[in-house]
């Protein structure tokens, strides 16, 4: 069967790195591209993570940087507390040898989506500035999408009581999105919904056996994230942005509804960064979006499990 081209764009962090090693391991996936986006850790960290993530995982794929900044809004609050001052817990990259892209991410991101004849899934783990910037730049590309899939929004928030932190971060951005592209959305109902025990982490360290770079990396973030996770307040038990890839991987693993959401994207409103879910059909819109209201945890869990003995047979 034709592997499916897959782009990730993200900001790694110690989640989206889990995300692109499930990814990676997946027999039925084409990884194209890993393009950064600002988010977790100023963009020049999200940015060598990135292509630290390349080397380590040892992925051929590009990689492109994409925005520094927020389409519009002025401040950035980053999350080192969840992912260290890195981006990616202790880990300390060796001198890389390959080059990132030449082309931009909304560059990279149109150019192969026109390539791959609308077959190429985006899967988009931090905030969207860059994927509004493709659709401004292009406004053709939704027509060479096969699917979009986004971790972020969801019937809370966690930055605010209503705003998700990839939404929070450019809400402009994620307005426009919502506005031009279906989006396959998991937002925090169902990654909290799918959060690891201690005993998974344990699981994870213990299969994560070996002295190859990918599975070292694992075996780093899953000892951080399981310490992390013990602090209080934090969430690396929930390994957000894994999940949207594992949604992608297997269809059984997360259950999705079609609604109309739109984002509330006005500085100044409490709900700022909202994904205003429209779930009893009161705005008379038709749904432009399938939102992920049910998530199969132990299977999700599995699958975890199953990359890290991916890594580990690579000895
Ligand atoms: O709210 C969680 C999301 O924000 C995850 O994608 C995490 O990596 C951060 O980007
Ligand atoms: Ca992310």
């Amino acid at each position: 069967m034709r592997k499916i081209p897959i782009i990730i764009d993200g900001d790694p962090g110690v989640d989206d790195s889990f995300a692109i090693a499930l990814a990676n391991s997946c027999p039925d996936f084409e990884l194209v591209a890993l393009t950064a986006v600002e988010g977790n850790v100023p963009a020049e960290k999200t940015r060598l993570n990135a292509m630290g993530l390349r080397e380590a995982l040892d992925i051929n794929c590009a990689v492109a940087y994409g925005a520094e900044l927020p389409l519009e809004k002025a401040y950035l609050s980053y999350a080192e507390k969840t992912h260290g001052e890195s981006g990616v817990g202790t880990i300390q990259w060796p001198e890389l040898k390959k080059a990132p892209d030449d082309r931009s991410a909304w560059d990279l991101i149109y150019e192969e989506a026109v390539k791959r004849k609308g077959e190429l899934v985006l899967i988009a783990i931090g905030p969207l500035t860059n994927i509004a910037l493709t659709l401004r730049k292009y406004p053709d590309f939704p027509q060479y999408l096969k699917r979009f899939y986004i971790m972020g929004g969801g019937t809370f928030g966690n930055v605010t009581k209503q705003a998700e932190f990839n939404i929070w971060v450019d809400p402009l951005a994620a307005r426009e999105v919502f506005e031009k592209l279906e989006v396959h959305m998991v937002g925090l109902n169902v990654t909290h919904a799918s959060a690891l025990t201690e005993k998974d982490f344990d699981q994870m360290i213990s299969l994560c056996k070996g002295e190859n770079s990918a599975i070292r990396l694992l075996r780093d973030l899953s000892v951080f994230s399981k310490r992390n996770s013990l602090k209080s307040g934090m969430d690396n038990h929930i390994i957000h942005d894994a999940l949207t890839v594992a949604s992608v991987m297997d269809s059984e693993v997360v259950r999705y509804e079609p609604y109309y959401v739109y984002v509330e994207d006005k500085e100044g409103m409490e709900n700022v960064g909202e994904t205003v879910i429209d779930l009893a059909g009161q705005s008379g819109n038709q749904p432009n979006c399938l939102v992920a209201m049910e998530v199969n945890q132990p299977k999700f869990v599995e699958m975890l499990m199953e990359m890290c003995r991916y890594y580990a047979t690579k000895g």
